[in-house]
């Protein structure tokens, strides 16, 4: 090359790496505004969390004090992981001086924790679950984190979080963040569904995906097929139908994040139905199943307990259950289908 030419520089790939999340929620919104500016700045707080979590999780079996329990148990009453306790710190620590969460309820915490030094600025609220799967920890599978923020409009003034029993409409952005093969942020905040992968040589999300957009239909049914018999008629029957139809496969990754990730790219629906001993199902409204249901809404799919949207139900308590159908249109439909014929029957119509 002699001294006159311009070098070649790769201008799509460039422009591609400087659509960082920050960035990209500034376009969005389409504004300089502080509600935009408090935002970009919470997701990329939450951009922050996902990437030290990623970072423990990956040197996790080389460290001590990673892996396995602590020996505590849970407000859901179930065992608690090491990586549990530090992934919820983690979220709590970011947001520490940050102006922005005045208070973060989680999974983790029977009650909301407050930041008390944010809440004269920052009325927002992050909901979320650290580590999904947890059981996928130990043995080196994927995992994620879920997240969804409001704003808080009403006071909260014996701090139960009472003021968060809303529904799902409430949510003005919601997410997740995938600890697979690569680290991957998947978020909407109401303008479409868009992923971002973390490139560990920058350190930063970089925009993956724009408006993803769920198959009317996929060839994928996820369930923990180990409840049949613990299910009530309704899903027993669809479980028979795929089983009896060409065009379906299961995949169950027992991490809901995982298995929503595949089903979000490649259609299908994932079922978590109430059994004999939950008739609620296992997972919560405020922090799994309404965060993914604004999310798979967002990409034109559906998220529904069988009756009735996530997204209309109102939570009787901060860690209420809910049984979810969720994914491609047509197949939440069809699972529905059987739930309501089976209603219908039992009220004699
Ligand atoms: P968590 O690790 O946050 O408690 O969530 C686990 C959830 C969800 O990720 C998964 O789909 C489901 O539990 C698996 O439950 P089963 O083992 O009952 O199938
Ligand atoms: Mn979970
Ligand atoms: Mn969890």
């Amino acid at each position: 090359m002699t001294s006159l030419q311009t070098p070649a520089i790769p201008e799509h790939s460039l422009d591609r790496d400087c659509t960082t999340l920050s960035r990209h929620v500034l376009q969005q919104l389409q504004s300089f505004s502080p509600e935009a500016q408090d935002l970009s700045a919470i997701m990329n707080r939450i951009a922050l969390a996902g990437k030290l979590v990623a970072r423990r999780l990956s040197r996790a079996g080389l460290m001590a004090d990673v892996l396995g329990f602590t020996g505590e148990t849970n407000i859901q009453g179930e065992s608690v992981k090491k990586m549990d306790v530090y992934a919820n710190d983690v979220f709590i620590s970011v947001f520490k001086q940050s102006g922005l969460v005045c208070r973060l309820a989680s999974e983790e915490m029977d009650k909301p924790y407050y930041i008390p030094e944010n809440c004269p600025i920052g009325r927002y609220t992050l909901l979320y679950d650290p580590i999904d799967g947890s059981s996928n920890v130990d043995i080196n599978l994927n995992v994620g984190s879920i997240f969804a923020i409001r704003q808080q409009k009403e006071d909260d003034l014996d701090g139960e979080g009472n003021d968060l029993l809303k529904d799902g409409q409430e949510q003005i952005a919601a997410g997740y963040i995938v600890y697979g093969p690569s680290t991957m942020l998947v978020y909407s905040i109401g303008h479409g569904v868009h992923s971002f992968l973390l490139d560990p040589s920058l350190g930063e999300f970089i925009l993956a995906q724009e408006n993803i957009k769920i198959p009317d239909h996929g060839p994928v049914y996820s369930t923990n097929e180990g409840n049949f018999w613990q299910w009530d008629d309704a899903i027993r029957d669809y479980t028979r139908y795929v089983h009896r139809h060409e065009g379906y496969t299961a995949r169950y990754s027992g991490a809901l994040v995982g298995d929503i990730h595949r089903i979000l790219m490649q259609g299908g629906v994932f079922l978590y139905p109430g059994t004999v001993k939950k008739p609620e199902g296992k997972l919560r409204l405020l922090y799994e199943s309404a965060p993914l249901a604004f999310l798979v809404e967002q990409a034109g799919g559906k998220a529904s307990n069988g009756m009735k949207r996530i997204l209309d139900i109102v939570p009787d308590k901060l860690h209420a259950r809910s049984p979810l159908v969720i994914g491609s249109k047509e197949d939440v439909s069809l699972v529905e289908s059987f739930i309501q014929d089976h209603q219908r029957r039992a009220n004699g119509n």
